[in-house]
């Protein structure tokens, strides 16, 4: 399709700023994820409401590791896609993945504004997660990285056939 031809200019600076914070990052990996989406829930409760896992759930929101496991995938998928777009300048993920990441969000009703939520609250959460690195340029490569990820998403958001 032509949305998918366009290649991005991704530079090897921009792909380095990601790479170099998440990897500062990772250790800390399972308490960024709950700090991301508790800020992701402070500023849209209802989203929580999307999670199957957390709505039937007694154990309590900041205990679910399938919360935890959401966020390390936000993270890691979106540090991956600024390698793609260095590599190829596109986001190249499975085909088959990309189906079935797009068809879950799809049928979990999530909508633009959660995406965009999510963008502010990953913004948010590295820049307090490493203060000394985080730049514009940082922020900037960060939001590349994860608007081409979601654009590939949305563009598998459909019933599954
Ligand atoms: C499910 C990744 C954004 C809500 C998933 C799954 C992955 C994933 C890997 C599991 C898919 C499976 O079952 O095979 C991502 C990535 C995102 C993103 C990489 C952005 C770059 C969002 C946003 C929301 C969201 C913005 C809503 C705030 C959900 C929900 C599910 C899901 C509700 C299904 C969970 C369940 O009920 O079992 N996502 N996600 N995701 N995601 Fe996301």
């Amino acid at each position: 399709s032509p949305a998918s031809d366009a290649t991005i200019c991704f530079t090897e600076e921009q792909e380095a700023l990601v790479v170099k914070s998440w990897n500062s990052m990772k250790k800390n990996s399972g308490e960024l994820g709950l700090k991301f989406f508790l800020k992701i829930f402070e500023i849209a409760p209802s989203a929580q409401k999307l999670f199957s896992f957390l709505k039937d759930s007694k154990v309590p929101l900041e205990k679910n590791p399938k919360l935890k496991s959401h966020a390390m995938a936000v993270f890691v998928m979106t540090c991956e896609s600024a390698v793609q777009l260095r590599k190829a300048g596109k986001v190249t993920v499975r085909d088959s993945t990309l189906k079935k990441l797009g068809s879950v969000h799809y049928k979990s009703g999530v909508l633009d504004e959660h995406y965009e939520v999510t963008k502010f609250a990953l913004l948010e959460t590295i820049k307090e997660a490493v203060p000394e690195m985080w730049s514009p340029e940082m922020k900037n490569a960060w939001a590349q990285a994860y608007d081409q990820l979601v654009v590939a998403i949305k563009s598998e958001m459909k019933p599954s056939s």
